[in-house]
C-alpha cells in the first residue's frame, strides 16, 4: 500500500484525503499536518486519518508526500520537510499550488528530488475531481504512474506540459466555482418567476448534473447536445440569444484570461 502525507489539510488537502479514502486507500495510511490542532482533531475525527504535529514527522518514510498549503506557504514548508525527504530518495513531491512551478520546489529539495505540479479542484471531496499533473526533471515513469493510479480514486487524471498549467486552472482548477454562480443565479432567477427556493434548487441541480452526465457519458460535442434541444422558434433558443447577446461566450473568454493571468501572477 502506498503511504501517503498531506501538508495542509483545508479545502484541497480534505478534498484530496476524501477521495482517496473514497477510493479503498486505507485512512491509516495517510498522515497529514495543519496550522491548528481544531482542524487537525477535525479531520482525525472525520476520517480516521493519523495527524502530525510537525512536516518533517510526517512526511518521514512515505512514498507521497501532497503539498496543499496555499502557494505563499509552499516554499517555507518545503525548506521545513526537506531534511526528512532528503534521508528517504523514494519519495516523491505532488504539489498542489497555484503557479509555483517545480523548478522552484526542486531548489528547496536535495539535489535530483523527483517533483509533480498539480492542479486540482473541490470536487474531488466527492470523487469527481479533475486532476492535472505536470512532472518535473526528476520524475521517472514508474514514479509518475504511481501518482496517477492514487490520483484516480479521486476522479479524472491527466497528464499536461508545465506551461500549460495556467491555462488548467482556469478551465478546472477554478471552473466549479463558475458553474457555482451560474447555479446560484439559476436559482435567483427560478424564485424571480415564482418557484420557491427548495424548488428552483432541485430542478437547477438535477438539470446541470444531468447535463453534466450527458457530455461525459455520450461523449457527445457540446454544441451537438445543446442543438438538440433547441426547436425552430422554440422556448429553448429564446433563452440562449438572450445569453449570446448578453456576451455569455466573451465573458467566459475574458474570465478564462483573467484567471490564468492571475495564476502567473501568484506564481
Ligand atoms: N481551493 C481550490 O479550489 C483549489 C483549486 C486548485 C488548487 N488549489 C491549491 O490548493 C492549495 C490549498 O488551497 P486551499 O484552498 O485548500 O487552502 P486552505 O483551505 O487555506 O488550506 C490550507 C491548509 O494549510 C494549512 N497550513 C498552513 N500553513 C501550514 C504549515 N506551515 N504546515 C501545515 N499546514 C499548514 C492550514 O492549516 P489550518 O487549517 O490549521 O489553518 C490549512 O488547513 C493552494 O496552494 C491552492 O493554490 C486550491
Amino acid at each position: 500500500m502506498t503511504s501517503i502525507a498531506v501538508i495542509g489539510g483545508g479545502k484541497i488537502g480534505e478534498a484530496l484525503i476524501a477521495g482517496l479514502i473514497d477510493g479503498g486507500v486505507d485512512p491509516k495510511d495517510i498522515h497529514v499536518t495543519t496550522r491548528t490542532e481544531q482542524r487537525s482533531g477535525y479531520l482525525r475525527d472525520t476520517y480516521s486519518v493519523l495527524p502530525f504535529a510537525e512536516n518533517a514527522l510526517a512526511v518521514d518514510g512515505v512514498d507521497i508526500v501532497f503539498l496543499c498549503v496555499k502557494p505563499y506557504d509552499i516554499l517555507k514548508v518545503v525548506e521545513e520537510i526537506s531534511r526528512a525527504i532528503d534521508h528517504n530518495d523514494a519519495t516523491t513531491v505532488v504539489s498542489m499550488a497555484a503557479g509555483i512551478t517545480t523548478n522552484a520546489i526542486e531548489d528547496a529539495l536535495a539535489a535530483g528530488a523527483p517533483v509533480i505540479r498539480a492542479m486540482p479542484n473541490t470536487p474531488m471531496l466527492v470523487g469527481k475531481g479533475m486532476i492535472a499533473l505536470a512532472p518535473g526533471r526528476f520524475v521517472d515513469a514508474e514514479q509518475l504512474e504511481r501518482v496517477v493510479t492514487l490520483l484516480q480514486n479521486t476522479g479524472g487524471v491527466r497528464v499536461v506540459a508545465e506551461a500549460d498549467m495556467n491555462a488548467v486552472t482556469a478551465l478546472s482548477g477554478s471552473s466549479p466555482a463558475y458553474f457555482f454562480l451560474m447555479v446560484e443565479a439559476m436559482i435567483d432567477a427560478g424564485i424571480s418567476l415564482g418557484l420557491n427556493r427548495e424548488a428552483a434548487k432541485d430542478l437547477c441541480v438535477n438539470a446541470i448534473y444531468g447535463a453534466a452526465a450527458m457530455l461525459t457519458e455520450t461523449g457527445e460535442e457540446p454544441a451537438v447536445l445543446r442543438a438538440n434541444i433547441t426547436s425552430p422558434g422554440g422556448s429553448t433558443i429564446a433563452a440562449i440569444r438572450e445569453f449570446e447577446e448578453s456576451g455569455l461566450r466573451a465573458a467566459v473568454y475574458r474570465a478564462t484570461e483573467a484567471c490564468t493571468k492571475r495564476a502567473e501572477e501568484l506564481g
